[in-house]
């Protein structure tokens, strides 16, 4: 149980393994060619872009772009965590799952018997309701029916310090009830309940097992409301949730998972015919939280009190699902009315009352967007600046892909740079290189004529030329000419030669020198003028639509600024 599952076992395995029996065993499969297809099972589509491979043993879909071993898609259809996963297929083999012993880097053993030592407790808590007329009476004053607290395993700790290590006749501090968190060392070493007069919510995993508890007190004594286990070797509230076990097991398929605060929101909203809700324990909702909760339904519901509190939770929340979305991952928010939680809405207003507060939640993106404006006036240049700069850092958190170039039209809607965005995305590659053929042609030509007349330099607008530079970066042997042209004002072809003699471009300078022009003398100049504010023009109309590409990837006010500090053609 303990070790890690070698990777030389899951190889094996899955060389055991037909990917499309794995997959036909679940969805129907149609002969293509070598390969099958099908329609994807990942996400919404009338013609099949699933494809399963027998060579590779491999299945990719076209449209989501989903694709793995027959154990990604075990783990992706049956939504089922990896060991799981592991699991499952070998027993269908029947294999025995080989783990390994305390090799490669240290990591924590799970010691089996803390999974049965947290089972008796639970037992014992079961037991100790029964026999306990207060606590039974406090669940019916909440309104709690026998069933849905022997669903969710309600118990109740009495009070006593020894409780626990009597009924399991353990030896006095033994180390598995520590270890499970049940109980607590002394100063003095001896070690007592940590739950005593409490309710008890047993905390599950996604197979059942319980890993920890929440306690909560009966009335209004001291101390915390609720008590949770602490971390432990199988409890870790970054990423538990209470309530998902028996979601999972009360719903044959799960589209929507809504997340509340609270053990008794989740018992309540079950009892009163909403099964899919779960709660974080005592802590935020994390990454590692959404991570799970997307294995298990792709639109996740965060119910927040509408108070400040709830408002920055959300935020939160919201902050830490941005790197778990994408554009099959749904996450949307609700603020329940003053005072109220989803116990107390649902009991007030009934599952319809309730279901219409989530059906009317808000999306979460639109929550970002929405909040992130505030205070802004997207009628300036300045407030849309100011958004696409507090919208990049949460942007830049949503994983590559669909979702996130959707993310990014929509923030070029806000800020007004939608329409010259689309055509800059339009321009096909090769409009892009004649771009960069004219600028070529267009800068070989100044030079040229620059060589045969190095003085006309100056004799071009002081503005023109300026506009010019600021492009000094593009203009390559031109610019380098033209500058030196500006501190050696009386630097004649022969000069500009021997400076450059010792120059990786020197020959190409001196053919250039040589190159009979077709014009006169009298109209080189006048060509000249043309040819700067033309060449001007088009590296202007390049850098517009490079700062927007890079804005485009990287939207902040810095880029938006530079965007908009560029002339418009
Ligand atoms: P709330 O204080 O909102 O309580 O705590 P509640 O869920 O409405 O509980 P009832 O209705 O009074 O029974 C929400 C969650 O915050 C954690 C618990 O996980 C609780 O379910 N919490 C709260 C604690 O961990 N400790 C506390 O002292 C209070
Ligand atoms: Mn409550």
């Amino acid at each position: 149980m303990a070790g890690r599952i070698p990777q030389s076992f899951i190889n094996d395995m899955l060389a055991r393994v037909d990917i499309v029996d794995v997959i036909q065993s679940r969805m129907t499969l149609k002969k293509a060619g070598k390969n099958y297809s099908g329609l994807c099972p990942f996400h919404d589509e009338k013609t099949p872009s699933f494809s399963v491979s027998p060579d590779k043993q491999f299945f990719h879909c076209f449209g989501c772009q989903e694709s793995g071993t027959a154990l990604t898609f075990i783990m992706n259809f049956d939504r089922l965590e990896f060991v799981e996963a592991v699991e499952s297929l070998a027993q269908q083999l029947g294999l025995e799952v080989q783990r390994e012993a305390g090799r490669g880097p240290p990591r924590p053993q799970v010691d089996p018997d803390l999974y049965a030592v947290l089972e008796k407790a639970e037992q014992f808590y079961r037991y100790s309701l029964r026999k306990q007329p207060v606590a039974v009476d406090y669940l019916k004053s909440r309104g709690l029916t026998g069933v849905v607290a022997r669903d969710f395993g309600i118990g109740y700790a009495p009070p006593g310090w020894q409780n626990l290590q009597e009924y399991l006749k353990t030896p006095k501090g033994s180390p598995q009830l520590l270890d499970a968190g049940l109980t607590i060392e002394s100063d003095s070493g001896r070690a007592y309940d940590r739950f005593r007069d409490r309710i008890m919510f047993p905390i599950r995993d996604t197979r059942g097992r319980v890993i920890g508890f929440g306690g909560r007190t009966l009335g209004a004594e001291e101390g915390p409301k609720y008590l949770n286990s602490p971390e432990t070797p199988v409890f870790h509230k970054g990423s538990e949730l209470y309530g998902l076990y028996e979601a999972r097991r009360a719903l044959r398929r799960i589209d929507r998972l809504i997340v509340v605060e609270g053990y008794m929101d989740v018992v309540a909203l079950a009892q009163h015919g909403v099964a899919n809700s779960v709660a974080t324990l005592g802590t935020a909702s994390g990454e590692a939280h959404f991570q799970k909760l997307y294995r298990y339904a792709d639109e996740v519901v965060c119910c927040f009190d509408g108070d400040q509190a709830g408002r920055a939770a959300a935020w939160k929340a919201l902050e830490n699902a941005l790197p778990t979305l994408n554009e099959h991952r749904l996450i949307k928010v609700v603020f329940l009315p003053d005072g109220e939680d989803p116990d107390s809405l649902i009991r007030s207003q009934g599952k319809a009352g309730f279901l219409r507060f989530i059906d009317n939640a808000m999306p979460g993106l639109e929550f970002l967007f929405q909040r992130l404006s505030q205070g802004l006036d997207l009628s300036s240049v300045d407030g849309r600046a100011r958004l696409a700069g507090l919208v990049a850092p949460y942007l830049n958190k949503v994983p590559e892909g669909y979702l996130r170039t959707l993310l990014e039209q929509k923030l070029r809607e806000l800020t007004g740079l939608d329409a010259r965005a689309s055509s800059a995305r339009r321009m096909p590659t090769d409009v892009r290189s004649t771009l960069n053929n004219r600028t070529q042609k267009v800068s070989d030509r100044l030079l040229t004529l620059l060589l045969k007349q190095p003085e006309i330099w100056l004799k071009v607008d002081a503005a023109d030329r300026s506009r010019l530079f600021l492009h000094r970066g593009d203009l390559g042997l031109l610019g380098e000419l033209a500058s030196y042209i500006d501190t050696h004002p009386e630097a004649d072809i022969e000069e500009i030669l021997v400076h450059w003699s010792d120059e990786p471009s020197y020959e190409e300078l001196l053919q250039r020198a040589q190159t009979v022009l077709e014009i006169e003398s009298g109209v080189i100049l006048g060509e000249f003028k043309e040819g700067v504010v033309r060449l001007t023009e088009i590296l202007e109309q390049q850098a517009r639509r490079r700062a927007l590409t890079a804005l485009k990837e990287n939207p902040d006010v810095e880029g938006l600024r530079q965007f908009m500090a560029l002339r418009k053609p």
